[in-house]
């Protein structure tokens, strides 16, 4: 069985719009979020940490709002920024930007304990918190277990917040000319990072 680590239900109700239904399970799992300006390697240590405590293949996700001119601010610390500067805050931020530019990205990170074979989807195989603890002394020949990553993007633009529905940086992110607070959920999956993230994985589950 495959699982979903995630505390949000809802994840695994997306999920299964891609994946066969029944074949996905959320494991409520607290992982360790290591620091890092890029998704994937966060996602990959996550999902290295749940195999090793589920023993069943799994997926992570990691997710943020990337603002271009910003060099990718909040990008990873998208969380921590809504609940400390707050959605309406980045808004202020962006508003003094010529260029608003902005993307939502999504990396999923798939590892079961076995090697994967070649897919343009890239494959992290190196456990950034297991090298830095062990120095550089350390002994190269412990392999880390390899994490397949897939990742979804979707670009937009920063705005004034409108709408009512979604969450968090939904209210000022115009894809289309629409924000994702104003679409209904089916809209946003439809076209949501997540949304690409699961179904290039899907497509590649398929085959495993
Ligand atoms: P997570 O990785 O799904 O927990 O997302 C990290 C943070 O990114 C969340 O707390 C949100 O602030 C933001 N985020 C991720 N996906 C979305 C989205 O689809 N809409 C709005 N905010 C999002």
């Amino acid at each position: 069985m495959l699982r979903y680590v995630t505390t949000n239900p809802g994840k695994i109700r997306e999920a299964e719009q891609y994946l066969r239904d029944g074949s996905v399970e959320q494991l409520d799992f607290d992982y360790t979020e290591i620091q890092s300006d890029e998704l994937g390697p966060i996602a990959a240590h996550g999902a290295r940490q749940a195999y090793r405590r589920a023993g069943e293949p799994v997926i992570v996700d990691d997710a943020g709002m990337f603002v271009e001119a910003l060099d990718g601010f909040p990008g990873p610390y998208s969380s921590y920024v809504e609940d400390t500067l707050g959605v309406e805050r980045v808004w202020v931020l962006a508003s003094d930007l010529e260029d608003r530019r902005a993307s939502f990205r999504c990396v999923l990170a798939y590892c079961d304990g076995e090697a994967f074979d070649a897919s343009p989807d890239p494959v992290d195989r190196v456990d950034r918190v297991a090298a830095a603890a062990a120095g550089p002394e350390a002994d190269d020949d412990q392999e880390p277990l390899p994490v397949k990553l897939f990742e979804g993007y979707v670009p937009g633009e920063i705005v004034a917040p409108r709408g009512e529905g979604g969450f968090g940086y939904d209210p000022i992110f115009e894809h289309d000319g629409t924000t994702f607070a104003e679409m209904d959920t089916e809209q946003k999956n439809a076209i949501s990072h997540r949304g690409r993230a699961l179904a290039k994985f899907a497509e590649w589950f398929a085959s495993r």
